[in-house]
């Protein structure tokens, strides 16, 4: 299938590492300009490395945010495709976990995804230009981890901010979605969580992050112009049973 992106310019937060890479190197194959936001100043060299341009900065931080939409704007002159990819997992459940790990938590996973759809969509209305946005959900936004109560909330959270998003400027040409992939083999993934949950799909193995790369670059193409505020499972079939 020719996704065909080119004349596309792309914002990836967390396109420094695991599913925004793996994104950021999809669309890049598929002609789009890539621009990446990541809060390790070492994700400079990586986009470099792929031909992205960089902004680093912290996505908890809306000035941060909006800043990184304009830089992507001043240097390729305008914005279509949003991905909502910087994220940190989380620890500890309804009552271990510390205030702190809540507020960080949230700050990154859920009010990060909030300040790039705000930033991104804003710009799309100002272009009078049609324009996508693909969140970061999880699984864990669709069921919940008991032992990690900022992670299931934040992206809970991103669920329905989806449907939010993806419905009140879908006459402009807006689309919003959001993809909910199962555990993926990325740096954010500990070994140990990477063997218990390959039992836990019924697929029987975790996810790669080509795979999620891959519907996210499908998203973002008109081939799915009627598909707005959806959420997609890329779960090997954990939350279908
Ligand atoms: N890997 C999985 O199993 C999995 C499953 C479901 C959902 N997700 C979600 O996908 C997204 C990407 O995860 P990943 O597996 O690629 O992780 P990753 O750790 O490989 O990449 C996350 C990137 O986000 C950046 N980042 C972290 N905090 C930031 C901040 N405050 N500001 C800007 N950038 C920041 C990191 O520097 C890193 O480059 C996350 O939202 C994660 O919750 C991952």
């Amino acid at each position: 299938m020719q996704l065909q992106l080119e004349n596309k310019v792309a914002l990836i937060t967390g396109g420094g590492s695991g599913l925004g890479l793996a994104t950021a190197k999809n669309f890049i194959a598929e002609g789009a300009k890539v621009f990446i936001f990541d809060f390790n100043p070492n994700a400079k060299a990586t986009a470099e490395e792929i031909g992205a341009g960089f902004y680093q900065g912290d996505v908890s931080k809306a000035e941060d945010v909006e800043a990184a939409v304009a830089a992507a704007v001043e240097q390729y002159g305008q914005l279509d495709i949003a991905v909502a990819s910087a994220g940190v997992g989380g620890e500890g459940d309804v009552v271990t976990s510390t205030v702190e790990n809540w507020e960080k938590t949230n700050g990154i996973d859920y009010s990060g995804v909030f300040y790039t759809n705000k930033y991104a969509i804003a710009q799309f209305l100002e272009q009078k230009t049609p324009g996508v946005v693909i969140n970061l959900a999880s699984m864990f936004g669709m069921v919940a981890v008991s032992n990690n109560i900022a992670y299931s909330a934040s992206k809970g959270g991103v669920v329905n901010m989806t449907r939010a998003a993806g419905t009140m400027y879908a006459k402009n040409g807006v689309r919003v979605n959001a993809v909910a992939p199962g555990v993926i083999e990325t740096p954010l993934i500990s070994e140990e969580d990477l063997k218990t949950y390959s039992e836990l799909h019924p697929a029987g193995r975790v996810g790669q992050a080509q795979e999620v790369a891959d519907l996210i670059t499908y998203l973002a193409s008109d081939k799915a112009a009627f598909i707005t505020g959806a959420v997609i499972p890329i779960d090997g079939g954990y939350t279908a049973v």
